[in-house]
């Protein structure tokens, strides 16, 4: 059984989302927001929105981080971002993995795991994505899935570097449709993730956080987070709105 982790963590993925007008006032009045004290909130803007952020939120409680990031430190590398480019305005998180930077863009999981590396070497933590597709839920063949996932992504990656990255379950069939998986299969599928990386990285599940994401709502938030295993959220469209957005971070304990 593992021991309830005191804390949870709210992130909000805006994605490809919000104009320079929406995203100054959404900003402001994430600033001003009541949080629990040990919880932490977390935002990831488009990185256009860094300095931004670091002119907002620099004296709140609360975090911001980037969508992505190039794991080289510099170059010839034509519209990316380096790592010391995100941090040097204030980023101190950075997704790893999300499925549509691995769908949409091609992503593998040997860039993935140079990007982990970059990025704990660095002092930036990852909060790598896994999940799997709808064929692989309907086959039962998921846990085979995510388990090549992390494993994967996790190569040459030490104990110590394990427990910094901040995990994230998004079944990819959950993102944007409004499905959200079941809290039975929350629980499962996020109790297995633990106990993967509890095979992979002995005795390290009670001090690893995992985040559900798909579809999280104010609706759906209080059944979500007071499932077993699940450390937080990781919302996408729902982030958007700061009414939803506060009520998600201002979730009720059952
Ligand atoms: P969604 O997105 O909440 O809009 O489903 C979640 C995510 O992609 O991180």
């Amino acid at each position: 059984m593992v021991k309830k982790l005191r804390n949870k963590i709210l992130a909000a993925n805006w994605k490809m989302n919000l104009n320079r007008l929406e995203a100054f006032s959404l900003l402001q009045k994430i600033s001003n927001m009541t949080i629990r004290e040990n919880d932490k909130e977390i935002v990831f803007v488009p990185s256009v929105f860094l300095p931004m952020c670091e002119e907002v939120l620099t004296n709140s409680c609360v975090f911001y981080g980037a969508q992505n990031v190039y794991f080289e430190e510099k170059g010839a590398f034509t519209g990316e971002l380096s790592i010391t480019h995100i941090s040097d305005f204030g980023a101190r998180y950075a997704l790893v993995g999300h499925s549509e930077r691995r769908n949409i863009f091609g992503e593998n999981s040997e860039l993935l795991n140079k990007k982990l590396k970059g990025l704990l070497s660095h002092n930036i933590t990852p909060v790598l994505c896994i999940g799997e597709p709808l064929k692989e839920r309907e086959n039962k063949t998921y846990e085979a899935f995510l388990y090549k996932q992390l494993k994967e992504a996790m190569v040459g990656i030490c104990a110590e570097d394990a427990k910094k990255i901040i995990y994230a379950y998004e079944p990819i069939w959950a993102i944007g449709t409004g499905k959200t998986a079941r809290p039975g299969d929350i629980k499962t599928t996020l109790e297995f993730i633990r106990n993967t990386l509890n095979y992979m990285y002995e005795g390290i599940k009670e001090e690893v956080y995992i985040l559900y994401g798909g579809s999280v709502k104010k609706d759906n938030i209080d059944e979500i987070i007071n499932t077993n295993h699940c450390d937080g959220v990781l919302v996408g469209g729902a982030a958007l709105d700061f009414d939803s957005w506060n009520r998600i971070v201002n979730y009720e304990v059952k």
